[in-house]
């Protein structure tokens, strides 16, 4: 594939040209693959929505790579959100703020505020900064599908249709960043992700508030997403294990950790039952499974805390028919 590029200096400034010059670029970040564009000129975003299949009401996250870029691109930034970027930028959190003017519609889909983070992948931040703009950028997989971890993946799903994919191998957190918008002195989770909730709380001393809005508000809430081809099923116990498996063919359990003398097809998602392992093999493995030809794949769930909570929210919203 002509497209696929590894992430060399000489690359990376290649690469933001293409930006600079409205095209489409597939760059690593810490969490995924994303599928960038200025995120500042509306027809360069309008390829983005194009190439993935993307509804037009589904926001795209702005990625920056300096402090400075938040006030060119937020009208209001309160307190809370001060707080949380001083802490955990670069990094896997995603604020949603007040957006400005210069943000065009399309990038925001028409909404009145803005999804900003600062990524810490070292490409990623070389990437926004040499294209010397905001780059917007869902990630880098068609609408509903399972997110990358490989620029591998972007090229056999996006193809050609992608003008550049910069590959400097596997992203290493493997689950999509944290959302959070803190309004009125209030945070409220958007969606769960590669930043514990946990750790969020503890920098702002309270509760993050779950969000209570609808569907089109933060469109990763939609039920089903995230979605590999072949059916998935959560099981409760190991009872539902052995009555669901007699139902099927060929089946593939899928295990946080490893655990030996099981009948059937068995793989483990971390050797250490860890679930920053499990994060980051999780979207991985699904891709492998969907090449695999199994009927089903059963999957044993994993405690709701720390990165338990958004590896079961990609979980729940796999298993969604
Ligand atoms: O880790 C990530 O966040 C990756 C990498 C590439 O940065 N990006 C990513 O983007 O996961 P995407 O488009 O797959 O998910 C972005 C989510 C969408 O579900 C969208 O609804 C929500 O962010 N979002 C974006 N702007 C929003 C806004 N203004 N208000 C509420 N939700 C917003
Ligand atoms: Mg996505």
């Amino acid at each position: 594939m002509r497209n696929l590029l590894p992430a060399t200096e000489e690359n990376v400034r290649k690469a933001a040209e293409v930006i600079r010059r409205g095209g489409l670029v597939a760059f690593p970040t810490e969490t995924v693959y994303g599928l960038g564009a200025d995120a500042l000129n509306a027809e360069a975003v309008a390829r983005i929505f194009e190439v993935k299949g993307r509804p037009k009401f589904d926001p795209l996250i702005v990625h920056i790579a300096s402090l400075g870029d938040v006030r060119r691109l937020a009208e209001e930034v309160p307190e809370e959100a001060r707080i949380l970027m001083e802490r955990f930028w670069p990094g896997p959190l995603t604020l949603v703020l007040p957006k400005r003017d210069i943000v065009p519609p399309i990038t925001t889909a028409g909404l009145p505020t803005v999804a900003i983070r600062m990524p810490s992948h070292p490409v990623a931040l070389k990437l926004i900064g040499y294209a010397g703009t905001p780059i917007a950028a869902p990630s880098a997989n068609p609408f509903g599908y399972v997110s990358p971890t490989t620029a591998r993946q972007v090229a056999e799903t996006l193809g050609d249709r992608v003008d550049v994919i910069l590959d400097a191998g596997r992203t290493p957190i493997g689950v999509e960043s944290t959302i959070v918008m803190p309004v009125g002195g209030e945070v409220f989770l958007l969606r769960p992700g590669g930043l514990p909730v946990e750790e969020i709380e503890e920098v702002l001393g309270k509760k993050v508030k779950p969000y209570e809005g609808d569907g089109v508000m933060a469109p990763g809430t939609l039920k089903r997403h995230y979605s590999p081809r072949t059916p998935l099923i959560i099981l409760r116990d190991w009872s539902d294990y052995y009555r669901l498996r007699a139902r099927y063919g060929r089946s593939l359990l899928l295990l946080p950790r490893p655990l030996y003398g099981l009948d059937g097809e068995v793989r483990f998602l971390s050797e250490r039952g860890d679930l920053r392992e499990v994060a980051a093999n999780l979207f991985s493995t699904l891709y492998e499974i969907d090449r695999m030809g199994y009927e089903v794949v059963f999957v044993l769930p994993v405690p709701e805390v720390g990165l338990g909570r958004a590896i079961m929210n990609r979980l729940r919203k796999a298993a969604a028919r």
